[in-house]
């Protein structure tokens, strides 16, 4: 058998000086598509390959250089690791065909994963939608739990895979069925709206599931004029200023601790110091930070959303742009557009996310442990379903 060893360690920024931000650190230089002074992760260290899974060297220098080119960041994706990761990607995609999977992945993911071997990568709301609606009874899900229970609770006839067993999320593991059962206690005939990172049991004791879409929407078309939003707290925040005097909103206390991480302090401090040198910048946010960061921002949206709308601002000329949100988004961003873009400020990485690795793709797809598979009781299903349904109808 051969097999790749090790994971990837992470070694020292490339640091870098952009002229026009002299005390800035320019960090992690995007080699062909402009200046990123985004504070990245470290970037990864070739993995030590055992085997190349019968690949010759022409192949694997082939897939090394899609990879490389797919990822557009050289400097960090040196092609010394995509070498090493080739034969991997190579072998994956392989057996995906042999087996009839579908991979689909979340933004976050590390680049060699949504760019090596993924068939689909957005965000929470669009990949429910292409596990239902995938024709392979096989799905594999390359991202944190929730996400896979989802896919499970959408397309219960198929398998769905999920590399990373143990990948929580500070969201989906900071709130029980109970806790959903308590608070419909307390707030009888309240519709309960939960936010898609929460597990399978969470989901079957709610109304309605939302995701970082639409649960503005949502929210908004709900009957009544009270609801109880779980479990976070910055979102719930964020409808509660949002729906003022038209609706009331009980909260919950969850937090993303990626997310949280930002604050409206820093924002403000890192427009100014950029604004001091002559610098407009466009702050794009995830709804996951606190609402003081979502008042100093000038777009609030999705992964895929916040993505797009960097792409869509570039190609105006308007370059100089800065992320609140996962350093995945960086990643696509810089990925899917070929025109220059300046990326500034800091991006905070999920661990949770980031703990899958091709190998463990490769392990999961070859051959998967119990854990691997990911297992729901019928009755979960049929009732966390319900309120995946009814957020299908209501977006
Ligand atoms: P998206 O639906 O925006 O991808 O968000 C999921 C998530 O976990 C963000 O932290
Ligand atoms: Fe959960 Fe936050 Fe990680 Fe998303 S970024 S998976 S919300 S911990």
């Amino acid at each position: 058998m051969e097999y790749l060893a090790g994971f990837p360690n992470w070694r020292g920024h490339i640091r870098h000086s952009n002229p026009r931000l002299d005390e800035f650190k320019a960090v992690a230089v995007s080699g062909c598509i402009g200046i990123m002074v985004i504070d990245m992760p470290d970037a990864p260290l070739p993995r030590t390959v055992l085997g190349t899974f019968g690949y010759s060297e022409s192949e694997i220098e082939k897939e090394a250089l899609r990879l490389q080119y797919a990822i557009k960041q050289p400097m960090r994706w040196s092609i010394e690791v995509c070498r090493s990761l080739a034969p991997m990607t190579l072998e994956i995609n392989r057996l995906k065909k042999e087996k009839d999977v579908f991979l689909i992945a979340h933004s976050y993911q590390t680049p060699d994963i949504t760019y090596g071997v993924a068939d689909s990568v957005a965000d929470s709301y669009a990949l429910s939608k292409e596990a239902r609606d995938s024709p392979n009874q096989t799905i594999l899900f390359s991202s944190v739990r929730f996400m896979a229970e989802t896919a499970k609770i959408v397309s219960p006839h198929k398998k769905v895979l999920h590399p990373s067993p143990d990948a929580g999320c500070s969201l989906s593991d900071g709130i029980t069925a109970e806790d959903i059962v308590n608070l419909k206690e307390r707030h009888p005939g309240v519709p309960v709206v939960c936010y898609i990172n929460t597990s399978a049991a969470v989901k079957a004791e709610c109304d309605v599931c939302v995701t970082s879409s639409n649960y503005l929407g949502i929210c908004k078309k709900l009957p009544g004029d009270k609801l109880i939003f779980v479990p976070d707290r910055f979102m719930g925040k964020h409808l509660q200023k949002s729906l003022k005097g038209i609706k009331e909103v009980v909260i919950f206390d969850g937090e993303c601790e990626v997310h949280a991480e930002f604050t409206g302090e820093k924002i403000r401090t890192w427009r100014k110091n950029m604004s001091d040198h002559g610098i407009d910048l466009v702050v794009l946010s995830h709804p996951e930070c606190d609402s003081e960061v979502l008042d100093e921002s000038d777009f609030i949206g999705s992964s895929e959303l916040l993505k797009d709308e960097a792409i869509r601002l570039a190609s105006q000329g308007k370059r100089d742009l800065m992320l609140i949100t996962e350093c995945g988004t960086a990643d696509r961003v810089l990925a899917e557009t070929e025109d220059h873009l300046n990326l500034m400020g800091s991006c905070v990485m999920c661990k949770h996310m980031k703990k899958t690795q091709l190998e463990d793709i490769l392990q999961a797809l070859k051959d998967p442990y119990p854990e691997q598979i990911v297992d729901l009781d019928e009755e979960t299903i049929r009732k966390a379903k319900k309120s995946i349904d009814e957020m299908f109808r209501l977006t």
